[in-house]
């Protein structure tokens, strides 16, 4: 068992929490490794029919056993995730914008009552650092930290990207640092050259986001990569449902992040977990 805090570097954090807080953040961030594995299937709040994604209960059911989290949107919830199921619930509340839009004009969707109903540990909303409507996505982030807090919700920022933003360590570390200032209790970034930077000047938990499909031995040096340089560990979607062997995948991400194995290792008990019958999926 880790004996040390559950969610911060310092005891700072946990001890300006209520009780209900620390007990949500810490069903999401496990305390036996300080890490956790968030599966992220929101994509469609703004993406729409996303490829794996077509048939969300279909996706989502045999990943639920390895996830530490869900996070997606209150449709995809009420439509496609058991209520009996038993995982913390990342819920998206920030949207309104498409891929054919504008995407930094998100606003909230999703009332503070609404997570309350359905039994949330944290809600989720996008910030859009140096893009056309990054002070609403700011005022709306603070916001939903004041009401979320009045219930003992955890508040994820997610540091989305806009077209013409650099991913790069300044550029995640001034947006992962706002969130953090505003409020928010953990967030969600993407992984960058120099990122113990990103990770060392954000006083909250970070996790990173796996990005668009890439190999799965490369997915798994990623997310390596990022819990060596002090990420907390992933919220990751594509590369996990667009695997050709979801389960496989995700456990093999299990490995790196709570096991701490080398991405090497990792991919090799992805290969044995994707022999096993019935850890194939059909092509997407
Ligand atoms: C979109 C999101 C997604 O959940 C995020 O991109 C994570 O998914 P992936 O690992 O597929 O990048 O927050 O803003």
């Amino acid at each position: 068992m880790r004996t040390g805090p559950l969610i911060g570097k310092n005891n700072d954090l946990e001890a300006n929490m209520d009780w209900g807080l620390k007990n949500r953040l810490s069903r999401i961030i496990k305390p036996d490794t300080g890490r956790t594995v968030m599966l992220a299937v929101d994509h469609g709040y703004f993406l729409g029919p996303t490829s794996g994604l077509e048939k969300p209960r279909k996706t989502i059911e045999p990943l639920l056993p390895y996830a530490d989290s869900l996070m997606l949107t209150r449709g995809v919830l009420r439509t496609s995730v058991p209520p009996e199921a038993d995982i913390p619930i990342v819920l998206r509340v920030s949207g309104g914008t498409s891929i054919l839009s504008e995407l930094s004009n998100e606003g909230i969707t999703t009332s503070i009552e609404e997570a309350v109903r359905l039994n949330v540990a944290a809600v989720a909303l996008s910030i859009f650092i140096g893009a056309p409507h990054e002070k609403e996505t700011l005022l709306s982030l603070s916001r939903l930290v004041n009401e979320a807090e009045e219930c003992g919700i955890a508040v994820l920022a997610v540091t989305a990207v806009g077209k013409d933003m650099v991913r790069d360590a300044r550029y995640l570390s001034l947006a992962c640092r706002i969130a953090a200032e505003l409020g928010a209790h953990f967030v969600k970034t993407y992984y960058c050259d120099g990122f113990e930077e990103v990770a060392g000047t954000c006083p909250v938990p970070v996790v990173i986001a796996g990005g668009k499909k890439t190999p799965e031995k490369e997915a798994l040096d990623l997310a390596w990569n990022a819990v060596k340089h002090g990420a907390r560990g992933v919220d990751m979607g594509r590369n996990i449902f667009q695997s050709e062997a979801p389960v496989a995948m995700i456990q093999a991400v299990r490995a790196v992040v709570h096991e701490r194995k080398a991405a090497a290792e990792a991919y090799d008990l992805f290969l044995k977990e994707k022999r096993k019958k019935g850890n194939k999926t059909e092509a997407h």
